[in-house]
């Protein structure tokens, strides 16, 4: 059985990466292939208690050298726990966040750098990378608008709000913007850099033809269509 493929979609706060992934997973079923969505920080129950710890607004207020050990511990527990086991199996896996989060809103935006970063990531995973990685790129100041609505509808319902990397200002969320970009310029086999200021459907428009043409799929009617 072949290994099945693995995708991530990464972009700073607002970008839609929720409404796409569920395109993405819809279109991949439709073409037969098995596919699992999960997403970082998270995706089994011991690394979604470490989400818990970083995302919600009472989260913590963490060294940020601890902050990435406990990403890296939650990833290592997804990979072993999750990621590989359905690779094997042949299942096509799909993440909202993976490791490149973790270069640039830790190595860069929080100042650990790339030696620390790599050095987690190379202890957790080896040579491991995605597939593909779609970049979803937007206007911070839209970005957070938009996250910034979202999470105003958590708190009117009671639930918990998950903004302690939102609150951390646009200075940050502009180095992370600049930061994703460089990394899809330095690693532009695996990483296509999507506008995310469009519509829904205009945006997995233009991520169907990536997937056709990286793995020779059958291109999408329209929005998650095939
Ligand atoms: P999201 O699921 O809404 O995208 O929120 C996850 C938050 O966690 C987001 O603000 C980015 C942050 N994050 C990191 O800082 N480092 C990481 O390695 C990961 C996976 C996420």
């Amino acid at each position: 059985m072949q290994h099945g493929k693995f995708i991530t979609l990464e972009g700073g706060e607002g970008t839609g990466k929720t409404t796409q992934i569920q395109n993405l997973h819809s279109y991949l079923t439709r073409l037969g292939i098995d596919c699992i969505v999960t997403r970082e920080p998270g995706g089994t129950a011991e690394a979604e208690k470490i989400r818990n710890l970083l995302v919600q607004r009472d989260g913590g207020d963490w060294d940020p050298l601890s902050e990435a050990l406990l990403l890296f511990a939650a990833r290592r527990e997804h990979l072993v726990k999750k990621i590989w086991p359905a690779m094997q199996k042949g299942k096509w896996v799909i993440s909202d966040r993976f490791v490149d989060s973790s270069r640039v809103y830790q190595g860069l935006a929080q100042g650990l750098g790339e030696t620390v970063i790599e050095g987690l990531y190379y202890m957790i995973a080896g040579e491991f990378e995605p597939d593909l990685t779609f970049i979803m790129d937007i206007n911070p100041e839209e970005g957070l608008r938009r996250s910034g609505k979202q999470n105003q509808m958590s708190l009117d319902l009671n639930e918990s709000t998950e903004d302690r990397y939102e609150r951390l200002g646009l200075g940050f969320h502009e180095k992370v913007r600049d930061g994703f970009l460089h990394i899809a310029k330095t690693h532009p086999k695996r990483c296509v850099i999507i506008d995310a200021d469009q519509t829904p459907d205009a945006i997995f428009d233009q991520m169907s033809d990536v997937l056709q043409i990286k793995f020779g799929l059958k291109k999408a009617v329209k929005s998650g269509a095939v």
